[in-house]
Parts: C-alpha cells; structure tokens; sequence
C-alpha cells in the first residue's frame, strides 16, 4: 500500500520532520542559547510545505512513507535539512539589513526575540546542520546526491535574495516580468524545486521521473511566490502571521506590482495547472502531491 492522502496526513508528515528537525539540533552539543533561537526559528507554526513536498514527491513514485527502511528514512532526513535551509533563510530575510520585519508565523521574528548577532548565528548554523544530517544517509551515493541538491539549491535562494535586494546593482538586461521571474525562481522556487528533487531521489527516481518533478517544481515555486506576493497585497498580519503591505512600501519587484492584482492571479492559477501537467504520467500515487499544489494555489496564509 503506497498511502493515500487519508493514510497519512500532513499533521503525521509534519511531525516527522519537527522530530528529525529537534534530534539534529540537540544532537550537537551546540551552545544553549544558539540551539534555543535555532530551534525557534526552524520548529515554529510555520506550514513545513517544503519537508511535506519532499514526502508527497517520494510518494508519487510508489514510496510507502510508513514502512521502515532506508528510503523512509532519507526522506524524514531530506524534509528536516530542506525546513533548516527554509528557517535560515526567513531568520536572515527579516533582518534589519534586509525586509527589517519584526512578525513571522504569528510571533516575533528571530533578531526580535533572541536579538540580532544570536539570529545571524542562528541561521550560519543551520544549513550545516542540515547538510550533516544528509550526509548521515544511507546508501552513499543518495546522501551525496541529496547534500548536492541542497548545497546548489542554497546558493540558488542566496543569489534570489541578492537579486531581491538589490534590483539594480544586478544587471539584467532582461524585460521586467522576466527579470522578476528569474528573482522569484531562485529566491523561493529553488528550494521547492530542490524538495522535489530530493523527494525523487528518496523514492528512487528515473531521470525521466526525476525531470518530471522539476518541471512539477519549477511551476509549483513560482506560484508559491506569486500567491505570497498576492497575499502581501490582499491578507492582514492577523491572518498570515507577518506583516502585509511590505512589499511596494519597500520598492519591491512583485507579481501584482508588474501585472495587477488580476493578471497575478490568473497567473497563479495557469503556473498551477502547468505543474498538474507536469505530473500527468504519475498516476494515483501523485494524487496527495497534486493535492499539495492546488492548496497552494487557494492558500491564505
Ligand atoms: C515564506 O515561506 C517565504 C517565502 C518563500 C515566500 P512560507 O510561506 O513557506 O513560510 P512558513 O514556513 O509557512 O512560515
Ligand atoms: C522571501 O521572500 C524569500 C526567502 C526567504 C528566501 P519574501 O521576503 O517575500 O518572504 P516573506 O514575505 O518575508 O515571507
Ligand atoms: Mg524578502
Ligand atoms: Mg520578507
Ligand atoms: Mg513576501
């Protein structure tokens, strides 16, 4: 049995991956304080949708996510590594020197609560907690292969976020919905894209499955910022748990900012159906990835 949606929900995937998330961070003998403000910031009410991308991709190949075995437990390890990188990058994205917000996922942001010099530290640490946790898989060859998926994905999010910072010192000669598309693929598409990768690599894929998931992923990331730029607009700090009406205040490039409210939403909804295509020879057990992005897609927070 490769396990529908009912047979395990995104409550159970979630846990797996805090559980993976907390014995890595204690297991280092870090310092106290630098483990309180890592676990803060990667074990909060966050929506863990790249740890849960990383399952449900895993599982569109046939894996049992419930059996116990090596593949179960590189996923388990490649969704705690991918939510660690994700955590890094929030913690540094709210910086003062960078979005300066002080609300993330309901509570006050990293710097906010721990102060700024243990927040930097915070996130130095923990993409090389996440990379000696992928290192630790069995057989080999996957660990290298996943530790390669998540080192590049990382540089990928890194040049996003320079892009994203400074828009002018990065020449790009391309026309400005290109330019913002190149932006939003690295800063937040590359680690949707690498959570698949690795899903596909835990669940054993061919090269033809493997370029399947990109192209799922590539499409998925992009909406995923583009709804996150919908939402900046449209929601209220209540309701998605960090500040809202960030984004043009800030002279940020964004969707709506480049095409309206309207043309970013038609947009969201067609990179949502390129993804669905993209899994078009996947069969039932890519019905709970498929689930994945069309709640994306409606997400409101
Ligand atoms: C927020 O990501 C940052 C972006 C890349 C848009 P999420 O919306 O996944 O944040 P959490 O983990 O649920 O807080
Ligand atoms: C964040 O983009 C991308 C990364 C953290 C890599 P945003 O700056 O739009 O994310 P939010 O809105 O603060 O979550
Ligand atoms: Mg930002
Ligand atoms: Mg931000
Ligand atoms: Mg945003």
């Amino acid at each position: 049995m490769n396990g529908g949606p009912s047979t395990l929900n995104d409550a159970a995937l979630m846990s797996r991956t805090d559980t993976a998330v907390a014995q890595a961070i204690d297991a280092h003998g870090l310092p106290d304080a630098l483990a309180q403000a890592m676990r803060y910031a990667a074990l909060g009410p966050g929506k863990r949708v790249r740890p849960t991308m990383v399952f449900r991709a895993a599982q569109a190949l046939g894996l049992d996510l419930h059996a116990a075995g090596s593949a179960s437990a590189a996923c388990d390890a490649a969704a705690a590594a991918i939510e660690m990188v994700h955590a890094f990058s929030l913690i540094h994205d709210d910086l003062p020197a960078m979005d300066d917000d002080d609300l993330r996922r309901g509570r006050p942001t990293t710097h906010v609560r721990y102060g700024e010099a243990m927040a930097v530290l915070a996130g130095d640490a923990l993409p090389a907690l996440a990379n000696d946790l992928l290192l630790a898989v069995e057989p080999a060859p996957l660990a290298c292969g996943l530790a390669a998926e998540l080192n590049r994905a990382t540089l990928d999010m890194i040049a996003g976020q320079v892009r994203d910072t400074f828009p002018d010192a990065v020449p790009d000669a391309a026309e400005p919905l290109a330019a913002l598309r190149t932006t939003h693929r690295l800063k937040t598409g590359a680690l949707l894209r690498c959570a698949c990768r690795m899903g596909g690599r835990c669940g054993g894929a061919d090269p033809a499955q493997l370029d399947a998931l990109t192209r799922f992923a590539d499409a998925a990331g992009l909406m995923f910022q583009v709804v996150d730029d919908l939402l900046d607009v449209t929601s209220d700090p209540a309701t998605l748990g960090k500040a809202t009406q960030k984004d043009a205040a800030a002279g940020k490039r964004t969707y709506p900012g480049v095409m309206g409210l309207e043309g970013a939403r038609v947009e969201a909804q067609r990179l949502c159906d390129r993804a669905l295509a993209a899994l078009e020879g996947f069969g039932p057990p890519a019905e709970p990835l498929r689930a994945l992005v069309a709640a994306l897609a409606r997400r409101q927070r």
